[in-house]
C-alpha cells in the first residue's frame, strides 16, 4: 500500500543520501553541451573506467541453503536475482533474510571470509556501466549513482560498454581478496587504451578511490605512463572515515526507521571493507577520542581494545589484515584530480551511554561531505611534489558525498580532464 510505497521510497532516499538534487539538476535547463556542434567530440575520445564506492554498484545471489533464518525466507533460487539494491529485501521480517544472505564469514585461520553455506554471490556487470549507474535495476531514479556522470559522457559523443565502462567489485571485501577483479580491471584497461590508441581516465567514488590506489601501487611505472592518462578522485577517505566506529559499534541505518541499527549492525561487522575505513592513525591527531563512554575514550590507538569492548574480535583481525594495504598512501604515480566536498555536517566522533554498545550514540560532527571527514579527503594533497605527475585538489563547498556525482561543477570538471590534450 501507500505506506509500504513510502517506506521503500524513504528508505531509498537516505540509504543513499540521495535528495531530490537529482530532479533539479536535470530540469535545471543547465545541462552541459550537447555534442552536435560541439568540436571536441569528434576528437579521439579518451577512454573511461569507473571504480564505484561502498556500497556502489549491484550484487546478485542465487541460494540453496541448508536452513534459513525465517520462514518467509527463500531457501533455493533457480536463478541468480539481484541482492543490493532490492528495497524489496530491506523491510522488516524480509531483511533477516537478507542479512543472513549478504553477511560473510571470516576464517581466523585463512583470514578469508566466504558466504553463508549455500549462498552464491556475484557482481554483474563488469566492464558495464549498468550497475553502478542505477543501484536498483528498475531504475528508481532514488537509486541513481553513476547515471548523471555517464549520461554526460553519452551526450559527449561516448558510447556505454564501449568506450566508458565500469569496474564494479564486491565492496563488501578489501583489496586482499579481490585480486581477480584487480587481473580483470587491468585487462579492461589495457583493452580500452589498445582500442582507442591512447590512455585511460579512470574516475572512481568514495571506496573506490582506496581501490584505485591500491591497483595503481601495483602497477610499473611503465605501465602506468602507457595506459593511463589522469585518476579523476572524487570523494576519498584516504585516511579512512570516523563513521564506521559508529557502524561497527551500534550498527548505522543511515536514518531508515524501519531498520533497526542492532540489527543490520550483525552485517555491517562482517564487511571487511568496514573495518578497513576506520580512520587511520597517520592523518587523526593520536590523542582526538573518536568514542566515548563512561569507562574508556578511545582514539585511532585504541582499536584493538575497542573491538574487544564492543564484542567483536574478528574486527581486530580484520583491520589487521588490511590496514598495510594503503596505510602508506604512496603517491599513485599518474595525474591526480581530487575532488572532495565540504561544508555539510560530517559525524566525528560518537559518545555512548553505559549502554555501550547496544544503544544510539550521541554525535559530535565536524567539516566534510556528510560522510567523508575533510582532513582525510584532503590527504591527497601530501602527493603534491612526490611524484612529477601533476596533483590538483578542488574543494567543492557544499557537495554533499554521494550528491557530488550529481552537480554540474563535477560533471563539467570532468570533461575539461577528457578533452584537454
Ligand atoms: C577455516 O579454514 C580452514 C583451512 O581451509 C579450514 O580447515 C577450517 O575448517 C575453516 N574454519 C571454519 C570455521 O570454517
Ligand atoms: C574522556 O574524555 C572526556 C573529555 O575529555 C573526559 O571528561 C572524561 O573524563 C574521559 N573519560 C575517561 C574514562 O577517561
Ligand atoms: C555544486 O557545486 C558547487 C561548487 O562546490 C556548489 O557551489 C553548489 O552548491 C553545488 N550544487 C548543488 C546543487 O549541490
Amino acid at each position: 500500500g501507500a505506506m509500504a510505497t513510502w517506506h521503500r521510497i524513504t528508505a531509498l532516499t537516505s540509504l543513499l543520501q540521495v535528495g531530490l538534487l537529482m530532479f533539479s539538476a536535470r530540469s535545471s535547463g543547465r545541462l552541459w553541451e550537447k555534442c552536435v556542434g560541439d568540436k571536441s567530440c569528434q576528437a579521439q575520445r579518451t577512454p573511461v573506467v569507473l571504480v564505484p564506492g561502498d556500497l556502489g554498484n549491484q550484487l546478485e545471489a542465487k541460494l540453496d541453503k541448508p536452513s534459513v533464518v525465517h520462514y518467509i525466507c527463500y531457501k533455493k533460487t533457480d536463478t541468480f536475482f539481484t541482492l543490493w539494491l532490492n528495497l524489496e529485501l530491506l523491510v522488516p521480517v524480509a531483511i533477516d533474510c537478507w542479512i543472513d544472505n549478504i553477511r560473510l564469514i571470516y576464517n581466523r585461520t585463512t583470514h578469508a571470509t566466504s558466504s553463508p553455506p549455500g549462498v552464491d554471490i556475484r557482481v554483474p556487470g563488469f566492464g558495464q556501466t549498468y550497475s553502478l549507474e542505477y543501484l536498483d535495476p528498475n531504475k528508481h531514479s532514488v537509486g541513481m549513482y553513476f547515471f548523471t556522470i555517464v549520461q554526460a559522457l553519452v551526450e559527449w559523443g561516448y558510447t556505454r560498454d564501449d568506450d566508458v565502462r565500469g569496474a564494479p567489485y564486491d565492496w563488501r571485501k578489501a583489496p586482499n581478496e579481490n585480486k581477480e577483479f584487480f587481473l580483470a580491471l587491468q585487462q579492461m584497461i589495457e583493452e580500452m587504451a589498445e582500442k582507442s590508441g591512447g590512455p585511460v581516465v579512470l574516475i572512481a567514488h568514495s571506496m573506490g578511490n582506496m581501490y584505485t590506489l591500491y591497483f595503481l601501487n601495483q602497477q610499473p611505472q611503465g605501465w602506468k605512463d602507457r595506459y593511463i592518462k589522469a585518476f579523476v578522485s572524487l570523494g576519498a577517505p584516504w585516511a579512512g572515515v570516523a563513521k564506521t566506529l559508529r557502524v561497527l559499534t551500534s550498527g548505522d541505518n543511515d536514518r531508515i526507521p524501519v531498520i533497526s541499527p542492532l540489527k543490520i549492525r550483525s552485517q555491517q561487522r562482517t564487511a571487511v571493507s568496514t573495518s578497513w575505513l576506520l580512520p587511520y592513525a597517520h592523518t587523526w591527531p593520536k590523542d582526538q577520542v573518536l568514542v566515548q563512554t563512561p569507562k574508556f575514550n578511545y582514539t585511532v590507538l585504541d582499536y584493538k581494545q575497542f573491538y574487544s569492548d564492543i564484542g567483536f574480535d574478528d574486527g581486530w583481525l580484520m583491520r589487521q589484515d588490511t590496514e598495510p594495504l594503503v596505510t602508506d598512501l604512496t603517491a599513485p604515480g599518474v595525474a591526480v584530480h581530487c575532488l572532495y566536498g565540504s561544508g555539510i555536517p560530517t559525524s566525528e566522533a560518537f559518545h555512548y551511554s553505559d549502554k555501550f554498545p547496544n544503544v544510539e550514540p550521541t554525535v559530535v560532527s565536524g567539516d566534510g561531505d556528510g560522510t567523508v571527514n575533510l582532513p582525510s579527503a584532503r590527504q591527497c594533497g601530501r602527493w603534491v611534489g612526490k611524484q612529477k605527475q601533476p596533483v590538483t585538489l578542488t574543494e567543492l563547498p557544499g557537495n554533499e558525498h554521494v550528491n557530488m556525482l550529481l552537480n554540474y561543477t563535477t560533471v563539467a570538471y570532468i570533461k575539461t580532464v577528457l578533452f584537454s590534450p
